[in-house]
């Protein structure tokens, strides 16, 4: 089980707790504004673009070089950023706070 607190645009936060399945399809099932979601999770279209609080990378860890591909692509990305449809419901990441980038 992992809680996650995503804070949106306009400064709502958001937690949410799910046990499998990605972060994205978390917050596109409880429609969190900014996460979309638009390719499925096939890490295709930076739609569920994140950054990480800086004290959880340790959580979520670093993007792998596909993501890494795809976020240099997305507006304001940075060494906090992830594709959230990239980050697995677990225990490890309980507590996860994300902002969805703008
Ligand atoms: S949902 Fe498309 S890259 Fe994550």
């Amino acid at each position: 089980m992992a809680k996650v607190t995503f804070i949106t645009n306009n400064n709502e936060a958001i937690v949410l707790e799910g046990t499998t399945g990605s972060v994205m399809a978390l917050a596109v099932a409880h429609n969190v504004k900014g996460i979309d979601g638009d390719c499925g999770g096939v890490c295709s279209c930076a739609t569920c673009h994140v950054h990480v609080k800086p004290e959880d990378m340790v959580k979520t860890g670093q993007a792998s070089e596909i993501e890494m591909d795809m976020l240099e692509l997305a507006d304001n990305s940075n060494e906090y950023s992830r594709l959230c449809c990239r980050l697995e419901l677990s225990d490890d990441l309980d507590g996860v706070v994300l902002t969805v980038a703008k």
